[in-house]
């Protein structure tokens, strides 16, 4: 059964509410998940899981510094992670704050470690961006992306 590390940062509860969403929807679809807030990830913990889900709240068009720090620390496994699953989210303050550059941000940096990342069709392009306290439409956008993701956990497991 495929393992997932979802993790966030949260200050006043936003990204919370939707890595909480993430984390439900995974397990509904069989998916064993790990939800931790980042400050409290073992970053030795990385190469044990089969896939990665991060969410951070936009800070000025960018991931939160607690998001940054584990990225940072992840390069420890540089090269152990290939081939893994990645998707991310974000919740930021206004329509056009720059939250799919927060998004992008996350996700390229596990593209950098070698991780697949999958675009979606027929929602946000590149994962779920909240505007403030996620609503219906996020709900909607987090049930795809579980489904994608869980599918995605099969392909690269078969
Ligand atoms: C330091 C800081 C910088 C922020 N910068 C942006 C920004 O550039 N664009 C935006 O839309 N929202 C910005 N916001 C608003 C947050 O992204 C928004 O309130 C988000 O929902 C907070 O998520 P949280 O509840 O998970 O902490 C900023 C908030 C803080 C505290």
């Amino acid at each position: 059964m495929a393992r997932v590390l979802v993790t966030y940062y949260s200050r006043s509860g936003n990204t919370k509410k939707i890595a909480e969403l993430v984390s439900d929807g995974l397990t509904a679809l069989g998916v064993t998940v790990d939800l931790i807030p980042v400050e409290e990830v073992d970053i030795d913990s990385l190469p044990g899981y089969d896939g990665f889900i991060v969410g951070s709240p936009n800070y000025f068009g960018t991931i939160a510094w607690p998001v940054k720090k584990f990225i940072d620390e992840s390069v420890k496994y540089y090269k152990k992670l290939e081939g893994k699953a990645a998707a991310a989210f974000t919740s930021e303050g206004i329509i056009g704050g720059g939250g799919d550059i927060v998004v992008l941000d996350i996700l390229k940096t596990f593209l950098i470690h070698g991780c697949v990342v999958q675009g979606l069709t027929g929602i946000g392009h590149f994962g779920p961006v909240a505007v403030g306290k996620p609503d219906e439409r996020i709900e909607k956008e987090v049930i795809i992306l579980v489904e994608r993701f869980s599918a995605l956990l099969q392909k690269l497991q078969a």
